[in-house]
């Protein structure tokens, strides 16, 4: 069997996106465009894989790792000449599919699809190309009246007739490498001083060899994004691929259009997504959750059976059966675990809160370790910064933790112990003890094991 390697185009400038940021490393529904095209290169089998990047790209290269190599092309003089810059990496391949880190949409299975035709057919080249209602700005595809094709022409050296075709060069080609690697040195660049690719169609045309394509179904696979207005329509027809996909493995989402999943996104069976909705980044939900809605959840990972209701969940891991909200915050690394509650306006912060612990309304926990079956009643919050120093909080399993309590870090519940409402706890608290007060002072009575969450 031939070998298939690909070479993926990311040096170019980027000028129409008028940003900072390398094109290739806008995000389509939370991941790089240049990721996504990475992994659709990896899901078809393509190896080796080389990026052609600018100078100075480190920023291109942490996204993208260490999976696949890098070229550099110094001068943006062109995708001709940037394919150039992967020759000696890739001298020995039988065949380049090159691919443009600006066409963020496209299939794993459309590529080996050409692969096969290029293959059966020994083509020189074989292309992905499109019919497009609307083609302006791309390299249209030239046949003659047989149908074969001839030439690609870009827009601006295209005259009025060849604008009116709608056939479209995609950025997808697989090339003969020995053929490429002969020719591609020689093509003289355009008009604007760039060396393009696409010139190569012509000169294989002239050659009398062998040119191919495949008609992609959907359209939208082979759309290239060169400003902001196509990233936002990329990332529409990515967003609706990705709520089908879920919708079809069986996750509910009464009103699809207003849920916002990314591409990194698990979601387990019977969960239900309702409306305004943002799950992000690497997040797991498990199976029948109920998130929303108006919840944002990012970076999390969610148990089974939970409840998010109205609620922002960061960087943060709750166990089965947790229910949030409405209007609660967690973040920063806290762990809620099994059977918690967490009712209205709370927020935790780097916290853990054992299992059936309790926290219903309007609390704070920061930087606190709290045990199993723990009643945080309303309003109690720690003090966990100093003005300098973020201190810690222990509380340990079934402490109670009367009403608009300041635990005052760093300090420690003993197991069994309380609070009255509106102490303030400076001290730590030794196993069942009640302390009550300002500051918080021991009451000579053991505390009646008040464990029912106040409501
Ligand atoms: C290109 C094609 C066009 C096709 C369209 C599909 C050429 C000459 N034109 O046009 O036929 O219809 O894509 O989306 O190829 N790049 C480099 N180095 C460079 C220039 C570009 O690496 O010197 C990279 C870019 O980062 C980008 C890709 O090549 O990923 C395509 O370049 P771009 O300038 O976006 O080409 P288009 O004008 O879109
Ligand atoms: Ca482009």
């Amino acid at each position: 069997m031939s070998t298939h390697a690909a070479v993926i185009l990311a040096a170019g400038k980027g000028t129409r996106m008028n940003s900072r940021t390398p094109k290739v490393l806008h995000q389509v529904c939370g991941t790089e465009m240049l990721c996504l095209v990475g992994e659709a290169a990896r899901q078809a089998g393509l190896a080796p894989v080389a990026v052609v990047v600018p100078q100075d790209s480190g920023l291109i290269e942490s996204a993208l790792g260490s999976e696949v190599s890098y070229v550099t092309q110094k001068e943006q003089l062109g995708t001709g000449h940037a394919v150039l810059q992967a020759e000696k990496l890739m001298k020995t391949v039988d065949n380049i599919l090159v691919m443009y880190g600006d066409v963020p949409l496209v299939n794993a299975n459309t590529l080996k699809q050409m692969m096969k035709r290029h293959d059966e057919t020994e083509a020189c080249i074989t292309l992905l190309t499109s019919t497009l209602v609307n083609p302006t700005g791309l390299g249209r595809i030239i046949r003659d009246p047989s149908g074969t094709i001839t030439a690609i022409v870009e827009e601006q050296e295209a005259d009025a007739q060849t604008r009116s075709i709608r056939e479209i060069n995609s950025g997808f080609y697989c090339f003969r490498g020995p053929w490429l690697w002969k020719h591609l040195n020689g093509l003289p660049p355009s008009k604007k001083g760039e060396v393009f690719l696409t010139d190569l169609v012509a000169l294989a045309s002239l050659q009398g060899m062998q040119i191919e394509s495949i008609l992609s179904e959907d359209a939208y696979e082979t759309m290239g994004v060169n400003n902001r207005v196509q990233l936002a329509e990329a990332e529409t027809v990515m967003r609706q691929r990705i709520r089908e996909h879920w919708m079809m493995s069986g996750v509910s989402m009464p009103d699809p259009s207003s849920v916002y999943i990314d591409h990194t996104v698990e979601l387990g069976q019977d969960t239900i997504i309702l409306p305004n909705t943002h799950i992000t980044g690497r997040t797991q939900v498990g199976e029948a959750c109920r998130i929303g809605p108006n919840s944002m959840i990012s970076d999390s990972s969610i148990g089974n059976g939970c409840d998010v209701l109205s609620s922002v969940i960061r960087d943060s891991h709750l166990d089965d059966n947790v229910d949030v909200g409405p209007f609660s915050h967690i973040r920063g690394g806290s762990h809620l675990g099994q059977g918690v509650h967490v009712g209205t306006s709370a927020e935790i912060k780097n916290s853990r809160l054992g299992p059936d612990t309790k926290m219903g309304h309007f609390s704070y926990m920061g930087d606190a370790h709290l045990g199993k079956n723990v009643n945080i009643a309303a309003g109690a919050i720690t003090c966990n910064f100093d003005g300098e120093n973020k201190n810690e909080t222990y509380i340990g399993d079934d402490v109670f933790v009367g009403c608009d309590t300041m635990l005052v870090a760093p300090v420690t519940m003993g197991k069994g112990s309380a609070t009255g409402a509106g102490s303030v706890v400076t001290k730590d608290v030794a196993e069942n003890t009640l302390v009550v007060g300002v500051p918080a002072k021991e009451l000579p009575k053991k505390p009646k094991s008040v464990k029912e969450p106040n409501s």
